[in-house]
């Protein structure tokens, strides 16, 4: 038996449309993993009623497909799906490591990342490596087509999830088709910010990189309260505030020492709105770990 923990996710960063994202050191996901002649999946945790057990739709059932690894999968849910913070990637990260364990494939972590993203792709209809890349390297990653680039990076971030469920297909809905080369310089100038304030561990420039003038406008407006939710972060210490992947989960990047002042002030900010909320304090952390 093999017990591997995935951390949850959070793609974009703003300026980074899927391309950036960061492993966050909690919440998480936890799957365990016994040989068996036929995979089978229990889920249990939080939103585990929603996930499918069909191992065909699972991510971690079509990881088990694609490594030849049949198994008994127990997933445990930290990360709710739904919730823009790559629920669906961490289970898929945690399986492919397990599963590769298990099963002494000999896949190194880079090639794991392929094996989850095709979980995800079979599942949601997208390949998108920005949250399973993280899920399972750590730190902070840069997906590309066929590449991926990590970094460690040292920053605290507070991840606030609303009771609301905004679907990832609804998200990629309200973007807008084309982008002028106005937006496409301030985006380009806002990443590279971004990249240079990960490398110096400064959350200055992270918030500062994290502007983003074309998919983060038009996917606020679908998370209730989203600008007062921003300016109580930004008031309260934070460096940047933007949508978590698909949403509806805020991200607020803080500075030192100020992580549960902006914690409290976005859990008030949306009750002020009608809508209840939860905040994880937390910070970027490491991927996909064996558990003892
Ligand atoms: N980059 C993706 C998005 C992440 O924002 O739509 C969700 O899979």
């Amino acid at each position: 038996m093999v017990t591997v923990r995935a951390p949850a996710t959070s793609a974009n960063l703003g300026s980074g449309f899927d391309v950036f994202g960061v492993a966050l050191a909690r919440p998480a996901d936890v799957v365990r993993v016994e040989r068996a002649d036929e995979t089978s999946i229990d889920v249990t945790g939080a939103g585990a009623e929603f996930i499918p057990t069909d191992p065909a739709e699972n991510t971690a059932g079509v990881v088990a497909r694609e490594l030849d690894a049949p198994a008994r999968i127990q997933i445990d849910k930290g990360v709710r799906p739904s919730s823009g913070m790559g629920s669906s990637a961490a289970s898929a990260a945690a399986a492919a490591v397990a599963l590769n364990e298990l099963y002494d494939r000999g896949l190194t972590r880079e090639e794991l990342v392929r094996v989850a993203a095709h979980g995800e792709a079979a599942v949601s209809g997208e390949a998108h490596a920005d949250n399973v890349a993280p899920a399972i390297l750590g730190g902070f990653t840069i997906v590309t087509d066929d590449d991926v680039t990590r970094m460690d990076a040292d920053l605290d971030v507070v991840a606030c999830l609303p009771e609301t469920v905004v679907s990832t297909r609804e998200a990629r809905g309200v973007l807008p088709e084309e982008v002028g080369m106005d937006e496409m310089v301030e985006t380009v100038g806002n990443a590279a910010t971004l990249v240079a304030g990960m490398c110096r561990d400064d959350p200055e420039l992270v918030g500062r990189g994290m502007g983003d003038p074309v998919v983060t406008p038009a996917r606020a407006a679908l998370i209730d309260g989203y600008d007062a939710v921003e300016s109580a972060a930004r008031d309260a210490g934070a460096t940047g505030v933007t949508v978590s992947g698909a949403g509806p989960t805020v991200l607020a990047v803080c500075r030192s020492g100020t992580r549960q002042r902006v914690a409290g002030a976005m859990v008030e900010a949306f009750g002020e709105e009608g809508v209840d909320a939860r905040a994880y304090q937390t910070e970027v952390g490491t991927g996909a770990e064996f558990c003892r």
